[in-house]
């Protein structure tokens, strides 16, 4: 029941025209006379307002008031016109839809919008009753601009009044992302399926819409890593930053089957193309070797791996590294000093007689054993050979660190031998034409 009486005598009295006194019957118009002409201002007109049929919807309820009522309540005002608006048949109906409160959402009479909305547009309609929905500081562009771009306003056939299933909806206008997936070698497992595992459709306290931050929602699936790095003696920042994971990781397809970036050296070298200052201010010397195009690169690295000696999670050994390798210059012998490198290189070669298991010798004196093999003073792999790349065959280093003094060894190689002449001894060369010396594995002269 509405009471119209007052606001109509109120409305023709500011106009200030003829009509001093509220009409007590019906006039063939009820906008002439400069009557409301508020209901006739709006930028679309609905239908019968525009033609002043405004007993369709209004009657008297006492004519010498001028005081009117509806004609019918709720959906039946509107469905004496709109019948097809039933939202009938469909699974998933908008509850104001449902119980038929139209004039929640619609003006009657006419609006801003060609949909006669109570709001300026949509999404400000909506967001009178769902406010929540954009509370996080990121926006999904769709949602700020438009929230009937994914939901009908009134029934829908699909959950949450979507207009199709979800992964259908976001690939919809991600075709990009969907066209990557399909050209992909390898696709991230739930990426197969529904996107709001990890990604929220309105807005987000997160960027790129996520549903927390990268590192939270990688660990939220992948707890063993997320152990690894939290229980690590030594942790490795990369993973601990904003972007964590996705420092190294692709989040949904990638050429390499652990879902990394398709130049895995590039990725490291973000922050590794200069020293790091870490805890206790120790100095992590740059790693820029790693993609020097003209350097002799070691095995894996040829390959982009740094996983095969990285622990790059965090581990428990120095440097990142899967097994421990010495630090020292000299280093008594032991397989345990060089587990890193005898993980792929086989041991016995370095500490035996052998005519044949490694180029290092004099004849088949074996020089590896010679410089390496020692008690006490064994010279350990590093002071001859870098790890990563080197300028020079072999990955000898131009230059050891002893001390503070970095030690040239100014290496050259031949067919059938090479030569050294560092600050460790009288210049030496070795052939392994040469005929065997005797006696086979004297110390290194000094
Ligand atoms: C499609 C139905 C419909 C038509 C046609 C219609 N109205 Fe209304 N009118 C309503 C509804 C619904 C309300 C709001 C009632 C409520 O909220 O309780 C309303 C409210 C009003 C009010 C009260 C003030 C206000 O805006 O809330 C006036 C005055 C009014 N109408 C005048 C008219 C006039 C004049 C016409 C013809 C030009 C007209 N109406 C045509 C449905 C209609
Ligand atoms: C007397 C018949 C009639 C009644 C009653 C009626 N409408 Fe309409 N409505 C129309 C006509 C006619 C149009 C214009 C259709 C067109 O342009 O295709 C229209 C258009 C609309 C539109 C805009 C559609 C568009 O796409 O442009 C909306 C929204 C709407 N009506 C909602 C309502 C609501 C809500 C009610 C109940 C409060 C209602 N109508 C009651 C006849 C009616
Ligand atoms: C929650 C708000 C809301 C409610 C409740 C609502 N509508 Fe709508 N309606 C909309 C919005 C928003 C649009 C525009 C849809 C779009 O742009 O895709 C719309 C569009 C329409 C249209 C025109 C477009 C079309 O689908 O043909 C009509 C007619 C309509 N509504 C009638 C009704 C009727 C009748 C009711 C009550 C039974 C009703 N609406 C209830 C929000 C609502
Ligand atoms: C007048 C208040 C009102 C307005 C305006 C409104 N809604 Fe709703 N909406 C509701 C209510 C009430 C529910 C049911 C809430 C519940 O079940 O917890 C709901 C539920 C929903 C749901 C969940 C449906 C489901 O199946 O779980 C979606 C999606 C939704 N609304 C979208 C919209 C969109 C889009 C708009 C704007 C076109 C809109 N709403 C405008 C009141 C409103
Ligand atoms: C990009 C598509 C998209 C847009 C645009 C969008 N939504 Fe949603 N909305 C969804 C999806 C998908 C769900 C289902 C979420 C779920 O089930 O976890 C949803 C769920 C909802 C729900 C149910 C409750 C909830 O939070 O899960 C409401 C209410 C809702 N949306 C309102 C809105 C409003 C209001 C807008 C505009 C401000 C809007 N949506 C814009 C995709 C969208
Ligand atoms: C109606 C089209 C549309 C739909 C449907 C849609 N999006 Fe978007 N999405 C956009 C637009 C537009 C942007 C903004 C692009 C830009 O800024 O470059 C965007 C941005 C994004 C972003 C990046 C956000 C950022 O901060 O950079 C993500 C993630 C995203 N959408 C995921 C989704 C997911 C998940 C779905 C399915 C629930 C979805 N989108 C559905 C249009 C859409
Ligand atoms: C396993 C979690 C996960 C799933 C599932 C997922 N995404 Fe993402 N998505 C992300 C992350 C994390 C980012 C942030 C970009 C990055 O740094 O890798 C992102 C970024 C995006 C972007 C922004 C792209 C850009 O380059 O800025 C869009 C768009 C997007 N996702 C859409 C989708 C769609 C569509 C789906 C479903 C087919 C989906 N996502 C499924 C995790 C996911
Ligand atoms: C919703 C759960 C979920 C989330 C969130 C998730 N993943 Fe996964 N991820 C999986 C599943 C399932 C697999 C497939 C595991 C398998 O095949 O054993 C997988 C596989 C992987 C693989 C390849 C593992 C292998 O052994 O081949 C990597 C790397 C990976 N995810 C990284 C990430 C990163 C980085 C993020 C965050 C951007 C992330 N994942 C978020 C579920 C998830
Ligand atoms: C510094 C680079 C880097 C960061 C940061 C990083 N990863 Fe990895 N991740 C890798 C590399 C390299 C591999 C190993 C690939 C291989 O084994 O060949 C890998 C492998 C994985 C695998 C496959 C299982 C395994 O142990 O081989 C999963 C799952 C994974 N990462 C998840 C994560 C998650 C979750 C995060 C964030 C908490 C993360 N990664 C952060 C580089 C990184
Ligand atoms: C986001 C920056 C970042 C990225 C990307 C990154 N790192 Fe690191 N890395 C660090 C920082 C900072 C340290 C110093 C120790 C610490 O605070 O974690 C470090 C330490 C290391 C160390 C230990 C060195 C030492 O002497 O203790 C190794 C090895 C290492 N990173 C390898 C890698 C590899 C391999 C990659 C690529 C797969 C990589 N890092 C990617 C930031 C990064
Ligand atoms: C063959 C094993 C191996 C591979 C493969 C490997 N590293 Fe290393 N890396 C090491 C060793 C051993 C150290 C410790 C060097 C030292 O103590 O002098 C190290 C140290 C580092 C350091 C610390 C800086 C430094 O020079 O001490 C960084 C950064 C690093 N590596 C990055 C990488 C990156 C990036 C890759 C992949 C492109 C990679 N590593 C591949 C064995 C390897
Ligand atoms: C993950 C396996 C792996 C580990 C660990 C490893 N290497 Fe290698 N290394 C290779 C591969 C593969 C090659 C090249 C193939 C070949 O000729 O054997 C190679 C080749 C070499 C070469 C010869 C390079 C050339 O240009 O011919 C040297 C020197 C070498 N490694 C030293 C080391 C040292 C020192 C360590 C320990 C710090 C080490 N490697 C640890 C896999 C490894
Ligand atoms: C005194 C210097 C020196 C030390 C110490 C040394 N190397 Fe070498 N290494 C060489 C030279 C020189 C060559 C090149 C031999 C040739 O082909 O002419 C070589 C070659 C290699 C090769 C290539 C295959 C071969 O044997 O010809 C590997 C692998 C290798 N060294 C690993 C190691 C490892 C592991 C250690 C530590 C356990 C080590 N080296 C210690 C000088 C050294």
């Amino acid at each position: 029941m509405t009471r119209l009486g007052p606001v109509i005598a109120a409305l023709c009295l500011t106009a200030g025209t003829l009509a001093q006194t509220a009409p007590t019957t019906r006039t063939p118009t009820c906008t002439t006379a400069g009557c409301h002409t508020r209901e006739l201002s709006a930028k679309f007109l609905h239908g019968p307002t525009a033609v002043s049929a405004c007993d369709i919807c209004h009657e008297y309820s006492d004519p010498a008031k001028h005081s009117f009522k509806l004609k019918r309540e709720g959906r039946q005002l509107c469905d004496f016109c709109h019948i097809d608006k039933s939202g009938a048949g469909q699974a998933h109906v908008h509850s104001p839809f449902a119980k038929g409160e139209c004039t929640k959402c619609h003006n009657a009479h006419g609006g801003e919008t060609r949909a006669l909305l109570l709001s300026a547009t949509t999404t400000q309609l909506c967001l009178t009753c769902h406010a929540q929905v954009m509370g996080g500081a990121h926006a999904h562009k769709p949602a700020a601009d438009d929230c009937t771009s994914c939901h009908s306003a009134h029934a829908s056939s699909h959950e949450r009044l979507l207009s199709t299933d979800r992964r259908t909806l976001c690939l919809s206008c991600h075709a990009d992302v969907g066209k990557a997936l399909s050209s992909a070698a390898h696709t991230h497992k739930p990426v197969e399926g529904d996107c709001l595992q990890c990604h929220m459709p309105h807005s987000s306290a997160h960027d790129k819409a996520l549903k927390g931050s990268p590192r939270e929602l990688c660990i939220s699936c992948h707890e063993k890593i997320g152990t690894q790095m939290q229980s690590a003696s030594h942790p490795h920042s990369a993973l601990t930053d904003e972007k964590s994971c996705t420092n190294c990781h692709t989040s949904h397809a990638s050429t390499h089957e652990k879902m990394l970036l398709p130049d895995q050296a590039a990725a490291c070298l973000a922050c590794h193309d200069k020293p790091i200052v870490a805890a206790q201010n120790r100095i992590v010397p740059a790693a820029l070797e790693v993609a020097v195009p003209e350097f002799h690169k070691h095995g894996p690295i040829a390959k982009g791996e740094c996983a095969p000696c990285h622990e790059v999670h965090g581990g428990s050994h120095a440097g990142l590294l899967i097994k421990p390798y010495s630090a020292a210059f000299y280093q008594q012998y032991s397989d345990e000093a060089y587990a890193l490198c005898f993980s792929c290189h086989d041991g016995s070669r370095f500490s035996q007689a052998t005519t044949d298991a490694t180029g290092f010798r004099q004849g088949d004196r074996n020089l590896h054993a010679v410089h390496v093999s020692q008690p006490a003073q064994g010279r350990s792999c590093r002071s001859c050979h870098t790890v990563h790349a080197s300028r020079n065959e072999v990955m000898i280093a131009d230059s050891v660190s002893f001390g503070q003094w970095k030690l040239p060894l100014n290496y050259s190689r031949t067919p059938t031998g090479g030569s050294c002449a560092s600050g460790c001894h009288k210049p030496e060369s070795y052939d392994r034409g040469a005929p065997a010396p005797a006696p086979a594995l004297t110390p290194p002269s000094k």
